[in-house]
């Protein structure tokens, strides 16, 4: 059976003061009446089809939230097949390559659809059509990724160049450029032939294991040093503290994804199937702002808020009413002990904020 591999160990700190250590914005329930990370997970649910049956998940994520992960996914009547509990984040690469050891130890190879869980979809049934045809091109030994078409230069995202679509539009990938500054976002934008890198990727575990041993193997080493110590206790895996924390801190995005197409003699192909469903990776507040239900003004109002002559702002109040006079491209975010005010278009910024919060902590 397909495994749906959940990578739900990230802080989110550009969702700050809503995102915390403790509750990043992965378990956040931003808009609708799921957080992220259950959205995630009954997305991929819905992949089964005759031809494809879906395990239960594997989630890859912080020790902290191990609690959190569970009660989610119990309220959604679900349960994780593992539960990979990392001692300190590591970035992705390390998470899907303890996902794919924990999916080998028992000798078994099964396709791993891999997502982030920090995204929406609006359009469930188009979202399942072209997971679907990236779970079939996956099991011909290639890495599929699902890709976006991009609307503006935003430098969060991989950019990848793709060549042409075969029967099924599945089309060949043959370059990929992770978080490129705004000059060559504008120009990839520009140029047409550019998808955005969802985050979503499907692969045989072998696969995974097989290109990032060959293109990072200081990783692949580290990450299996640390499998190998593990200690499973139910569905929680720990892997190894020290061994982990001794793991080199990369993205999959520059540790395989960048290296396969422009090293196309190492032989792992890369593959793309465009997604138009309606993603948005709700990375920042103005993210959230885009995806939410707005006024005839454009103003966002979230718990207890009034807008008086404003336009295009977002007020995210929670345990008090937060009155907005005058505001224009504004975001509000209020908890008990922070509040947020910032200009819409700086909410990358946020993190900055964070940082040095936690410098000073
Ligand atoms: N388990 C685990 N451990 N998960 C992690 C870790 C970690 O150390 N770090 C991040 N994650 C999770 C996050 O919770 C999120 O769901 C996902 O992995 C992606 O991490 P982000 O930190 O949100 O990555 P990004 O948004 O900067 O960039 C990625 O996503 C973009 C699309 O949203 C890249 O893949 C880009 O190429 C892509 O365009
Ligand atoms: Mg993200």
């Amino acid at each position: 059976a397909l495994l749906p591999v959940i990578m739900a160990g990230g802080s989110g700190t550009r969702l700050w003061p809503l995102s915390r250590a403790l509750y990043p914005k992965q378990f956040l329930v931003l808009q609708g009446t799921q957080s992220l990370f259950q959205q995630a997970h009954l997305r991929l649910q819905s992949l089964a089809a005759d031809d494809i049956a879906v395990g239960k998940p594997c989630v890859v994520g912080n020790e902290e939230h191990r609690f959190l992960v569970l009660d989610q996914l119990r309220e959604l009547k679900g349960e994780p097949s593992s539960l990979l509990l990392e001692p300190v984040g590591r970035n992705t690469a390390p998470a899907v390559t303890l996902a794919a050891l924990q999916a080998t130890a028992e000798g078994a190879d099964p396709i791993m659809v891999v997502t982030p869980a920090d995204q929406t979809v609006t359009n469930e049934r188009a979202f399942t059509q072209a997971v679907q045809t990236a779970v079939r091109a996956a099991a011909e030994g290639d890495i599929v990724i699902l890709g976006i078409t991009p609307d503006r230069p935003e430098t969060g995202f991989g950019y990848i160049r793709t060549s042409d679509a075969d029967a099924v539009g599945v089309r060949g990938v043959d370059a990929f450029v992770e978080k490129p500054d705004l000059e060559k976002a504008k120009a990839y934008v520009a140029d047409g032939g550019y998808f955005w890198n969802s985050g979503m990727f499907v692969m045989r575990a072998s696969r995974w294991l097989a290109a990032l041993g060959h293109f990072r193997p200081d990783i692949l080493a580290a990450t299996q040093a640390s499998f190998a110590a593990r200690g499973t206790d139910a569905q929680f895996v720990r892997p190894g503290k020290a061994e982990f924390a001794a793991v080199p801190s990369e993205s999959v995005d520059y540790a395989v994804m960048e290296q396969c197409p422009s090293h196309p003699e190492a032989g792992f192909k890369v593959r793309m199937v465009p997604l138009d469903a309606g993603w948005s990776d709700l990375g920042a507040w103005d993210a959230v702002w885009q995806v939410s239900e707005r006024d005839a003004n454009g103003n966002a109002a979230q718990g207890d808020a009034l807008f008086q002559s404003s336009t295009n702002t977002l007020v995210h109040a929670t345990s008090r009413l937060v009155a907005a006079v005058g505001l224009d491209n504004v975001v509000v975010v209020e908890t008990p002990d922070a509040v947020l005010v910032a200009d819409r278009n700086s909410s990358q910024d946020v993190k900055k904020i964070v940082a040095t919060l936690e410098k000073q902590s």
